[in-house]
């Protein structure tokens, strides 16, 4: 049988696998994950991975026939924490009754996103943070974004308990790595919160998220969840306490009221938008007594999915660019595509430049970096295809933001800050953003990147009961209403797919 090497995160291991294997299942049935937004089809080219002596390779594609060694690439969310911080809500240490099963006792915060899942582990006798692990979503290969897998639950036999086990599966990996650390019991883990959007909590619970995809969109449940961590099958001590934070809606989920919670605003900031680039986004729109809510259909274009050479922030990933010749890129390697903040970036260079119109016509593709440049052997570029994607998706964001606005009898001008969430809010240029139309002019100067709140929000459920209260006050606050409603959607959205005039670089 050939010999598959695998290198991932600075370890090696090797296993043989029987002749013909195909080089995503290899992997994945070793316990790596790689990233395949089409389901293995060969669809979408987004699971390449290199491959020593041959090059990339599209790994749902590649048969094994000889030995093989594999470089996976490195996810590069983890490093997006460290500042996450300073906007963070504080509260006293009380990490409740569940902490008394040890006597040194240990929580872990999840936050269940559709394409990541983050991992947050945490002493509770100091409330301090040991360690951070970010992992693919075992379920991205049965599709990108929440209703490709509802989908899957409604016409694949025994699709929930499939998805619902590769989640648990994919969570007791992870504590099984935190307890290979010999003062660090299975036993002393005796606290679990959850956060995540409706659709992942409802996989999580194994509850039928059919409803969540049909109007009216009423989900099962959105009230918090507090089990046994053996009701789950969670290897961790089964007396302990998991808690799935509530949700709002089926499009306004637990990552979003959590997320939201976690904030500590400055004093200063009465007004300000909060908003989640996700697969989907979300955005809310916090003022002094009412909360407006919508999620907009932005789709996972700025995760680098739907776009030709599109790609997550991994490894190989054109994260910045400024012109030809001037941009970064993730790693100290050659580059492979392009992911979100670097794709905002070449749009709005090429508005600049005059190669693209504000009507999002381009002549021809735009090369990013020439063939004889990328890892791949071949272009890197921008497609027409690719500019109505991103079209669609700005306009999505634009759309809600303005709607938001008017439903709350606001203008841009009234809104003091605007904190963006999640990886992408942190590698985000703002004034591509801005020079793109994905957010208002004006408001570029007023951004803070806040990090993955979804993951603050859930290190604070595990830290202190308190914030229960406020994830309740927040809640109460909240309304969520469907954009597509809307009287003004349909005229806003063929609005926002323009281009904001541009001129010289
Ligand atoms: S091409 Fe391999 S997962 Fe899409």
């Amino acid at each position: 049988m050939p010999k598959l090497t695998i290198h991932s995160a600075g370890k090696e291991s090797d296993v043989n696998v029987p002749e013909g294997t195909l080089l995503i299942d290899a992997v994945r049935s070793n316990g790596f994950e790689i990233y395949a937004p089409c389901g293995g089809k060969g669809k979408c080219g987004k699971c390449k991975v290199y491959v020593r002596d041959e090059g990339h390779v599209t790994s749902c594609l590649y048969t094994i026939d000889k030995n093989v060694e594999v470089v996976l690439p490195e996810p590069a969310e983890a490093k997006i924490l460290s500042a996450q911080y300073e906007y963070s809500r504080v509260l006293p240490l009380s990490p409740g009754r569940s902490s008394r099963l040890s006597d040194s006792p240990f929580g872990v915060a999840i936050d269940i996103g559709t394409t990541t899942l983050a991992f947050y582990f945490i002493r509770l006798t100091t409330g301090s943070l040991l360690e951070t692990r970010t992992v693919l979503n075992p379920q991205a290969k049965y599709g990108a974004d929440v209703i490709s897998r509802i989908n899957y639950c409604i016409t694949v036999p025994e699709g929930l308990n499939t998805l619902q086990s590769e989640l648990i599966d994919s969570i007791n990996m992870q504590l099984a790595h935190f307890t290979e650390s010999p003062d660090i019991k299975q036993n002393d883990i005796v606290k679990i919160s959850i956060c995540g959007n409706t659709t992942m909590l409802h996989i999580l619970l194994g509850k039928n998220p059919q409803p969540l995809a049909f109007v009216p969109f009423t989900p099962v449940f959105t009230e918090e969840k507090i089990l046994r961590a053996s009701e789950l099958n969670l290897h961790c001590n089964p007396r302990g306490e998991v808690k799935v934070l509530p949700s709002l809606s089926a499009y306004i989920g637990a990552d979003i009221v959590a997320g939201i919670a976690s904030l500590a605003p400055v004093p200063a900031h009465k007004n300000y938008l909060f908003i989640d680039v996700g697969t989907n986004g979300e955005i809310a729109l916090v003022t002094e007594d009412r909360i407006w809510c919508c999620a907009t259909a932005a789709g996972p274009a700025f995760e680098g999915a739907n776009i030709e050479h599109g790609i997550g922030a991994l490894q190989g990933a054109i994260n910045f660019f400024h012109g030809p010749g001037d941009l970064n890129i993730i790693g100290d390697t050659r580059p492979i595509g392009i992911c979100g903040s670097g794709l905002i970036d070449v749009v709005a260079y090429m508005l600049r430049a005059g190669n693209l119109g504000t009507d999002g016509y381009i002549e021809e593709n735009f090369v990013v970096v020439a063939s004889g440049i990328s890892a791949t052997g071949a272009d890197i570029y921008i497609s027409p295809k690719d500019i109505r994607e991103i079209q669609l998706a700005k306009s999505a964001i634009a759309t809600g933001i303005n709607i938001l606005l008017m439903r709350a009898g606001l203008t841009a001008n009234d809104i003091d800050a605007l904190y963006l969430a999640g990886g992408f809010g942190n590698y985000i240029r703002k004034e591509s953003a801005e020079a793109i139309g994905l957010i208002p002019s004006g408001l570029s100067q007023k951004v803070v990147p806040v990090g993955n709140t979804s993951g603050t929000g859930a290190i604070l459920a595990i830290r202190s009961v308190h914030f229960d209260r406020v994830t309740e006050e927040i809640r109460s606050r909240m309304i969520s209403f469907d954009l597509s409603e809307d009287e003004n959607f349909a005229l806003q959205f063929a609005i926002n797919m323009e281009f904001p005039e541009r001129s010289g670089i």
